[in-house]
């Protein structure tokens, strides 16, 4: 494939289902599988348990960005259950997601907690995935820009704009839409809030930095939608859960937005 047109995000979180050795075997079959895609055009993420990092690592080979599920804000102290950004880079491991919708919901993590993670990640230079997302309740009353707007505004609080256009990606991910039971959001309401979130990115770090910032979908992505999502103007990439978890599988949706994506230019 040509090394001319627009970068692709697609990538996979394995929430806790993944042992080492599953995640090891897993990457090598995906980096089997997409060795002949150019890696100009394509950042391709795995995002696995803490436990598989180094395994992970050690498949990629350099091919498959591997990051950390959350990070710890201090680089050592009283936080059991944390991980630290010097625990992480020793395992050569400088990418992290941040805020995912089930350490919001699940563990309650809150947007403070979340600004505090994303600022350290940034101060490491890691590479930050930002997961936001509205809540069903939230879309319900008409809340969802608002909600949106302010994970944004609490959670990149403290970067300045040469950090986010440098480290800085989001992930928007509808609560309602991710997970067993979810129901993936239409390509036009998607987009809809790529456009709002992009601008007001804009709004929080100007221009050019705002607009630099990646904004991937996340939420119930399968072989069926992936493609409508693709051909969005304001998707910049996909962010799968449980259909990029067996490799054939995920190097076929893969194959098939790939070429969406490009027609786009
Ligand atoms: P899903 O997960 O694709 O299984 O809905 C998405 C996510 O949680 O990132």
């Amino acid at each position: 494939m040509s090394a001319a047109g627009r970068k692709v995000y697609l990538g996979t979180n394995t929430k806790m289902f993944q042992t080492a050795s599953e995640a090891s075997e897993f990457i090598s079959r995906l980096r089997l599988l997409t060795g002949d895609i150019s890696r100009e055009e394509l950042t391709l993420f795995v995002i696995p348990s803490f436990t598989s990092l180094p395994s992970a690592v050690a498949a990629a080979n350099g091919e498959i960005l591997i990051g950390a599920q959350t990070m710890g804000w201090e680089d050592r102290g009283q936080f059991t259950g944390e991980i630290s950004p010097l625990m992480l880079e020793e395992l050569g491991v400088r990418f992290v997601m941040i805020g995912h919708s089930e350490r919001r919901h699940v563990f309650h993590e809150t947007d403070r907690e979340e600004s505090l993670r994303v600022s350290c990640a940034v101060r490491h230079g890691f590479r930050t995935l930002l997961c936001i997302g509205e809540t069903a309740e939230q879309k319900e009353a008409g809340q969802s820009r608002t909600a949106l707007a302010e994970q944004l505004r609490i959670g990149l609080g403290q970067l300045t704009p040469e950090q986010a256009a440098r480290h800085l990606w989001i992930a928007y991910e509808p609560v309602w839409a991710i997970g067993v039971g979810g129901v993936p959001a239409s390509a036009d309401y998607a987009d809809e809030m790529h456009a709002f979130i992009k601008e007001t990115l804009c709004q929080i770090f100007g221009q050019p930095s705002g607009s630099k910032i990646p904004v991937l979908y996340g939420g119930s992505v399968n072989p069926d939608n992936a493609e409508k999502l693709a051909a969005r103007a304001n998707i910049d990439g996909l962010f799968i859960g449980r259909s990029a978890w067996d490799a054939d599988r995920f190097h076929s949706i893969i194959r098939s937005v790939l070429p969406v994506f490009q027609k786009r230019g």
